[in-house]
């Protein structure tokens, strides 16, 4: 039986592949790779998952949760500001990096009498700003100009950094490994010294590597983490990555529910939505690739629609898809790479059906694991 639409399809063999690649690289560079659940945080993959990977990069508390609770306890948190309630990260975390200077500040001295940091099982950093953009949307940058993400070097000066034993920086973008050799240049230009001292025994070069694409430059990436740990004689080197562990691994199926003339655009509307269930085609914004009858959507064509989607919002457009032959009312049209940044960012907007998730296994055989309905809707309102 086909999946109902709205869901999202998880191709667990698209998975392994992916994670078999990164293993591969793990081994080529000796560095370690974690998962980042602000990307993709579906505990029904972690157990495939942690057969590679070595845990899991959380943003905040309760993605630290879950990735305590059905990964395992490497648990690298990272984010923008910590509440003073989440003294629970503590206990969470293996590392936990701060985002300025000011906040390691007002962390430090609970952070260095806690007792798992007298026990040695977790360590300190600090998210630098390497002030290089490579190349990202602006919405995507972190060293744009006035940045809020990873201190400044002139934020640094004559600082007392002790107890930090850790620098992270993430300042790519689903980029190749020559944006990262231009960002650890400049890394060098302003934190060299920093990085130097003997007191920095790990490096955190965030997400955004591409490593999973074909056109991924990987002897350069080995080439830059060795250079790295030479250089400033580190112990271990990290990557998050959060796109490249679950690349090409989901789609989004929805249905053509309504055709209509709307001046000169054929609109179609989808059972989907751009804003609710799949933001960044609005936020990057990007044109997400779609096939009907498993044929490739074309570029253009004279069955050309307007996709729409079902919410309110008058800028929920997916965009301009041209078809191999007419869309009809009841089509299934499906979108392609939709596993990361998607699950984890839907909204309930306008109470429109929510996609449900279905899982394939290796042998192809599909599972929907979960289902959402009205109570589901209601519980975040009530
Ligand atoms: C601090 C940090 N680490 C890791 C990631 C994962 O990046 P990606 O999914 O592009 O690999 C992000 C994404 O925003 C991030 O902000």
């Amino acid at each position: 039986m086909r999946t109902p639409t709205p869901a999202y399809l998880i191709d667990l063999a698209v998975i392994r592949k992916n994670c078999e690649a990164l293993s591969e690289l793990k081994a080529r560079t000796g560095c370690r790779i974690v998962q980042a659940l602000k990307a993709f945080a579906l505990p029904a993959v972690f157990p495939l998952l942690r057969d590679h990977l070595d845990g899991c990069c959380a943003s905040g508390l309760w993605e630290a949760q879950l990735a305590r609770e059905f990964f395992g306890e490497t648990v690298l948190t990272c984010g923008p500001v910590y509440r003073d309630t989440d003294t629970d990260l503590f206990n969470l975390s293996s590392h936990i990096v701060f985002n300025s200077l000011s906040h390691w500040q007002h962390w430090r001295h609970y952070a260095l009498n806690h007792p798992r940091y007298q026990k040695g099982i977790i360590s300190y950093g600090l998210r630098l700003n390497p002030q290089r953009s490579t190349g990202s949307p602006p919405i995507y940058d972190p060293c744009r100009q006035g940045s809020r993400l990873g201190a400044l070097a002139s934020s640094l000066k004559n600082a007392d950094l002790e107890g930090l034993s850790g620098c992270h920086f993430h300042s790519l973008c689903d980029q190749n490994s020559d944006a990262l050799a231009k960002t650890l240049e400049a890394l060098d230009l302003h934190f060299g010294a920093l990085l130097r001292r003997p007191q920095i025994r790990w490096l955190n070069m965030g997400g955004g590597h591409a490593l999973t694409r074909p056109d991924y430059d990987q002897q350069l990436l080995v080439d830059l983490i060795k250079q790295s740990r030479d250089c400033y004689h580190l112990d271990e080197i990290w990557l998050e990555p959060g796109e490249a562990p679950v690349l090409n691994a989901g789609s989004l199926h929805s249905t053509v529910l309504d055709i209509f003339q709307s001046g000169k655009e054929t609109v179609a509307i989808l059972d989907v939505s751009a804003t609710a269930h799949m933001p960044d085609v609005l936020e990057m914004p990007y044109r997400p690739n779609l096939t009907l009858d498993g044929v490739p959507s074309l570029e253009r064509g004279t069955h050309r629609y307007q996709l729409g989607g079902s919410t309110c919002l008058a800028g929920d457009i997916i965009g301009p898809y041209s078809f191999h032959r007419p869309l009809k009312i009841g089509d299934r049209l499906i979108f392609q790479d939709m596993a990361q940044y998607t699950m984890v960012k839907t909204t309930y907007f306008n109470g429109i059906q929510h996609p449900s998730i279905t899982l394939r296994d290796e042998s192809g055989n599909e599972q929907m694991i979960r289902s959402f309905d009205y109570e589901d809707f209601k519980r975040r309102l009530m």
